[in-house]
This record gives structure tokens, C-alpha cells and sequence, in this order.
């Protein structure tokens, strides 16, 4: 077995990595697997010469495609760099599995959808998407056949890169009193249970969109009060305001709720992923340990 990972230096593709790697070792003695990891210096989507080249180099089975500008703010002032990398680079990634046969599985967001549902958003609900992040992401799962997979997930969290139980921890760290929005709503997600369930699809090359978050939801002000108490901290420091009250406004919009409700892996029968506070809880763990 041959895969591909793109966006390997990112916190969900370096955990997708690490799990392939782990269910490597495990079958080193029957078929050998060769996973090719490559991050953006190795290997830029936007690029559609080093794409195919790669592709047709590499000749995998299944590509994971976790290659993304995720910088949400930012993108308002450079929506051509949001496009190039998010859609024109999945495109990319679309034809050069078409030449060799790869099952391609795309990670996409919670910010496709614009938030005003008053409950959770399963796989068939219409997006609209309020940021230029969230329009580009989409146009990225709309270049995918209707063979591959599309993992949907939001606030994801872990051990590499930069997230909000870092930006807690830090802040936690530096000052007395921390501000969060508690007008938001969404499931924190750990990037190791994300990583695990996106490898179950991807080499199960099941076809269709499914939303992949770790279950039940809170406010950033609820997760940044978990995390505080997680650390040994008093929760009480965390003060909650609204998000017109930020000072600098964000520039993107933000969907006020984008609660993923896991319908297709539910009623499939598959395992969902573990409550947020089971898996915030290992996450904070690991990052006091290091
Ligand atoms: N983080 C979240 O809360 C969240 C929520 C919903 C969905 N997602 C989706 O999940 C996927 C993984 O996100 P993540 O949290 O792992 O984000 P991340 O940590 O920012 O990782 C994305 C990776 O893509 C790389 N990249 C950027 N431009 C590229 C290009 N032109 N070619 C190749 N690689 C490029 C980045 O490299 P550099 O760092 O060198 O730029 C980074 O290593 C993305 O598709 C994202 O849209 C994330």
C-alpha cells in the first residue's frame, strides 16, 4: 500500500502521519506500507506541475489531503491565496489521483456553514459560508468526484502547531483575567481522534461527506474555562464576552453556532469520537508534559 499525505507539517496531517505510521509498524511482517509525507516545502498543492509529478512519481492508492491555508483572518485580505492553495489545490490533488487511481480524502470545516441553525449540522444540510476560508474550503470539496471522502471538522486542537488549548495555556501563563467569546458555539475536536477516523475512511476509501468532531459542544469561554481547569487553574479567570465586544474586531465572520452533528458516521453504525472533555483532558496532558 502506497499513500500520500499533503499538509504533513500541519496538526492534522503530522497526527494522520504518526497514525499511519502506527498501523505500519504493526503490519511490517505481512505487506509493507510506504507512506510519503510531504509538507508545504516538499510539496506546494498550488502547484499543479508538482502535484502530478509527484502523484505520478509516488503512484499511491489513497491520498490524504490535509493541505490547507487555514489562516481565517488573513484570508479576508487574500482571498486569490485562499483559492489557490484551497480549491485550485485540491483540484490539483483531484487530477492527479484521477491518473493513477488514488482515493483521495479531503479534510474540509465547520466553516462551510453560516451558523444560524438552531441545531446541529449534518452532511446534507445546505452551506453558506460567511468567510472567504470557509467559500474557499468548499470550493476545494466541490473539484472531489463523488468517490471520495470529505471529513468536515472544526476547532480542531493538538499536540503540533498552533491552537486554542496552546493559546490558553500561554495566556493563562501571562495574565490574570482571560477574555473569551461565549456567543460561538462548537466542538473542539483532538487532531489525534481526527487523524485516526479520517485513516479509517481514507483506507476504506468510503465515498461521500461525513462531519468527523469529537461529541458534545461548548463556547470558546467554556473551553477556554476546561482548559484552565485541566492545568490546575482557577476557571473562574476566564471572563466571557461578546464577540461584537473583541477589540480588534476578527476580520472573518465566524458562524455563531457550527455544531457538527456526525449523522453519516452515525447512522452508519460507526464509532464516533470520544467527548471533547475526555479528549481536551489527554491533549492538556500531554502539552503540560512536554
Ligand atoms: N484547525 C482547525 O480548527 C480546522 C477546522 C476545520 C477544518 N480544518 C481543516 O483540516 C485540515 C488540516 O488543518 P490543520 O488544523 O492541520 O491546519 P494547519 O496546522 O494550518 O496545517 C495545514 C498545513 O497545510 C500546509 N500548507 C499551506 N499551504 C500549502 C500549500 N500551498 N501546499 C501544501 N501545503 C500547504 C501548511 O504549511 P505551512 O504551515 O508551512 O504554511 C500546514 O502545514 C485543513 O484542510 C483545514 O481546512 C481545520
Amino acid at each position: 500500500m502506497r499513500i500520500l499525505v499533503t499538509g504533513a507539517g500541519g496538526q492534522v496531517g503530522s497526527e494522520v502521519v504518526a497514525e499511519l505510521e502506527r498501523r505500519a509498524a504493526e503490519r511490517r511482517r505481512s505487506s509493507p506500507w510506504r507512506i510519503v509525507a510531504t509538507t508545504r516545502a516538499q510539496l506546494d498543492v498550488g502547484s499543479r506541475d508538482s502535484v502530478l509529478a509527484a502523484v505520478t512519481t509516488v503512484e499511491p492508492q489513497v491520498i490524504i489531503h490535509a493541505a490547507a491555508w487555514t489562516a481565517v483572518d488573513d484570508s479576508e485580505g487574500d482571498p486569490d491565496r485562499a483559492f489557490r492553495v484551497n480549491a485550485l489545490g485540491t483540484r490539483h490533488v483531484a487530477e492527479a489521483a484521477r491518473l493513477v487511481g488514488a482515493h483521495v480524502c479531503y479534510l474540509s470545516t465547520d466553516y462551510v456553514f453560516d451558523g444560524l441553525s438552531d441545531r446541529p449540522y449534518t452532511e446534507w444540510d445546505d452551506p453558506n459560508p460567511l468567510s472567504v476560508y470557509g467559500r474557499s474550503k468548499l470550493a476545494g470539496e466541490r473539484e472531489l468526484g463523488a468517490a471520495s471522502t470529505i471529513v468536515r471538522t472544526g476547532w480542531v486542537c493538538g499536540r503540533n502547531g498552533q491552537n486554542m488549548a496552546k493559546t490558553v495555556l500561554r495566556l493563562a501563563s501571562l495574565q490574570a483575567i482571560l477574555s473569551f467569546v461565549d456567543d460561538q458555539h462548537g466542538s473542539p475536536t483532538s487532531a489525534r481522534d481526527l487523524a485516526v477516523k479520517v485513516v479509517d475512511l481514507a483506507l476504506w476509501r468510503r465515498p461521500g461527506t461525513f462531519h468527523g468532531t469529537n461529541q458534545g459542544s461548548t463556547t470558546w469561554f467554556g473551553f477556554a474555562q476546561e482548559v484552565l481547569r485541566l492545568a490546575g487553574h482557577d476557571p473562574e479567570r476566564v471572563v466571557p464576552i461578546a464577540t461584537a465586544d473583541l477589540d480588534p474586531p476578527r476580520p472573518a465572520p465566524r458562524p455563531a453556532c457550527s455544531v457538527l452533528d456526525n449523522a453519516a458516521l452515525r447512522l452508519s453504525g460507526d464509532e464516533l469520537l470520544p467527548a471533547w472533555e475526555e479528549s481536551l483532558a489527554r491533549l492538556v496532558d500531554d502539552l503540560l508534559g512536554e
